[in-house]
């Protein structure tokens, strides 16, 4: 077991990347707190890893909310101790080209992308700087790294994503904590699947997208899963600072 006698924090864990997330990590023996703003998801998150025989926890949390993700935090050291944060929640938004974005939307999708990662850091890190240990995973996307037309608020906000994670790394190695992020590109989830069905042919706009892809799909939720749990586990004790393309080869063609 990857994960056995650790405590895995998860944002966004009722639903795609989150919940794949949350069950690979009970899988490796971990203790999960699923959290998600969606208490129906985040509920049948930890209904489908205690029928696995894992052990999850469901705690409300809107990541945008600082002082609810402090108390979150402190309540699982209190409880549980806490070894990994997996800050995963994050949102879309409908294309728009960036000056037609609505300053609403913009607000929100930095609120929830960029300030939520942020929480979860500022949050977590006192705890485990002070216990020399563990280590923060956090979920940006190929939009960290490639400027996505039509979704320029989510690519600013992916973008700030990896180079926050390089910061916290930067700053947090000496105290022998870890900071990485995880780079997808399509995964069918929810989200992934709203890019499609906003455009006026779904189908069409797929099967472009797919042609770029040398792996010829997109990628299942518990694909992006396994990378997150890798880089969360000791397989990953010398990688710090470090933005994995899980995107099936898109980047390379
Ligand atoms: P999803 O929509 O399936 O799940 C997102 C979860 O986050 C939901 O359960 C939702 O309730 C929760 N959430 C939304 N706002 C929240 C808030 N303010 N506080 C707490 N929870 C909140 O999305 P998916 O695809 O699983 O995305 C997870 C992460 O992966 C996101 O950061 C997303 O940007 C990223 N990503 C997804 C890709 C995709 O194609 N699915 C590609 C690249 C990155």
């Amino acid at each position: 077991m990857r994960l056995a006698d650790k405590t895995v924090f998860v944002t966004g864990a009722g639903s795609g990347i989150g919940r794949a997330t949350a069950e690979r990590c009970a899988e490796e023996g971990a203790t999960v707190l699923v959290t998600d703003i969606d208490p129906d998801g985040g509920t049948e998150t930890v209904d489908r890893i205690e029928a696995s025989g894992g052990e999850a926890h469901f705690h409300e949390l809107d990541v945008t909310d600082a002082e609810a993700f402090d108390a979150a935090i402190e309540a699982t050291v209190d409880e549980y101790g806490l070894d990994v944060v997996v800050n995963n929640a994050g949102i879309g938004h409908p294309p728009a080209l960036t000056e037609d974005t609505e300053p609403s939307t913009f607000e929100y999708v930095l609120d929830v992308n960029v300030k939520g990662v942020w929480n979860g850091c500022q949050a977590a890190l006192p705890h485990l700087k002070e216990q020399e240990s563990g280590n923060i995973v956090n979920v940006g996307s190929l939009a960290s790294v490639y400027g996505l037309p039509y979704q320029a608020a989510y690519s600013l906000s992916k973008g700030a994503v990896l180079n926050f994670t390089r910061a916290v790394a930067a700053e947090a190695g000496r105290n022998g904590v870890r900071c990485n992020a995880v780079l997808p590109a399509f995964a069918d989830t929810p989200l992934g699947r709203q890019f499609f069905e906003t455009r006026s042919d779904p189908e069409k706009a797929k099967e472009e997208m797919l042609k770029r892809y040398p792996l010829g799909r997109l990628a299942q939720p518990e694909e992006v899963a396994d990378a997150i749990l890798f880089l969360a586990s000791d397989e990953a004790s010398f990688i710090t600072g470090e933005g994995l393309t899980v995107d099936g080869g898109f980047s390379t063609s």
